[in-house]
């Protein structure tokens, strides 16, 4: 039996000061919650959804409740899930009306014939499996709602998927476990980013760069400028490298080093190997992670800056 592990990020991007503590805080609740359900011989599965649903509910991040707003300030929410053992996903995008889109990505996978369901279908399809609705402005918070006006009077989508500094400091959410019996998930949620075109989809619900796990390699969460991960498929591009030999924490260096130089944009990746070995990077200012393994917190948010706490 393997021991199990799980990490978490919180989205990467020039975080300000003062949201530093919520996306700690909120980051280590998460991989605690996911790695309850480990230690009680749960799946990666279940595991990485379960700290994602965290973040979806923590306005500390940009995901579920908190997510940032399109042009017009709606939230429009995107996510997906995969299991390493068969290479089975489940994604959703254009979602308005739920608070928990990673939920309705699991049930895609384990109850649908098809991988991705957008706007309309994905409403259709969540209605059908029982999973209730909210109104779509119980979604909205104060800093989403500044982020999008500061977007509005001077942003531009640069370096970071939440625009400039003092914009609202949230950012996207993944997860990464490998259980006891050595199978590797991966889950990732987001609302995309402030000032997104309606109807915009980013990385987040496509398969090889905002997620990816195979049971034979690892898996990999990402974060950042989607258009720019999504062309170098950022969590893929990671996969690649380890299976070629390269351990895990090279591996994510080389692929958001390299994603960073040829596109000038910003990004983060979680990512495991299937021996449980732990890789994270970012290019951009900070990204908020954490893992939990062997009953200890690990976890950071600014460069070569790591702590450590009893689980
Ligand atoms: N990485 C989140 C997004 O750009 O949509």
């Amino acid at each position: 039996m393997m021991k199990p592990i799980i990490i978490v990020h919180g989205g990467a991007g020039d975080i300000p000061s003062s949201r530093v503590k919520g996306k700690l805080d909120g980051s280590k609740a998460a991989a605690r919650a996911g790695y309850e359900i480990l230690l009680k011989g749960g799946t990666a599965l279940d595991a990485v959804e379960a700290a994602v649903v965290s973040m979806e509910k923590d306005e500390n991040f940009n995901a579920g409740y908190g997510s940032v707003l399109n042009l017009r300030g709606e939230v429009e929410m995107e996510a997906s899930i995969m299991r390493g053992s068969d290479l089975n996903v489940g994604a959703v995008t254009l979602v308005k009306e739920f608070l928990h889109p990673i939920s309705i990505a699991h049930k895609v996978l384990t109850d649908s014939p098809h991988s991705l369901l957008g706007a309309e279908g994905a409403k259709l399809f969540a209605l059908e499996k029982g999973f209730p609705t909210v109104k779509p402005e119980s979604l909205i918070s104060e800093h989403a709602k500044q982020a999008l006006n500061n977007f509005l009077k001077h942003g531009d989508f640069g370096r970071t998927e939440i625009g400039e500094k003092d914009e609202g400091g949230v950012g996207t959410v993944g997860a990464v476990a490998v259980d006891a019996a050595g199978h590797v998930a991966v889950a990732t949620s987001t609302g995309g980013m402030s000032g997104k075109a309606v109807g915009r989809i980013g990385d987040t619900p496509q398969i090889g760069s905002g997620t990816y796990a195979d049971d034979l390699v690892g898996g990999v969460s990402t974060t950042g400028h989607g258009e720019s991960i999504l062309k170098y498929c950022l969590a893929h591009s990671i996969i690649k490298l380890m299976e070629s030999g390269v351990d895990a924490q090279t591996a994510t260096n080389k692929a958001v080093e390299g994603m960073t130089s040829r596109l000038k944009n910003t990004a983060g990746a979680i990512t495991l190997s299937k021996d449980g070995e732990v890789g994270v990077h970012f290019s951009s200012q900070r990204m908020s992670w954490a893992y939990v393994k062997d009953n200890k917190t690990v976890y950071g948010i600014n460069h070569n800056e790591t702590f450590e706490e009893s689980y």
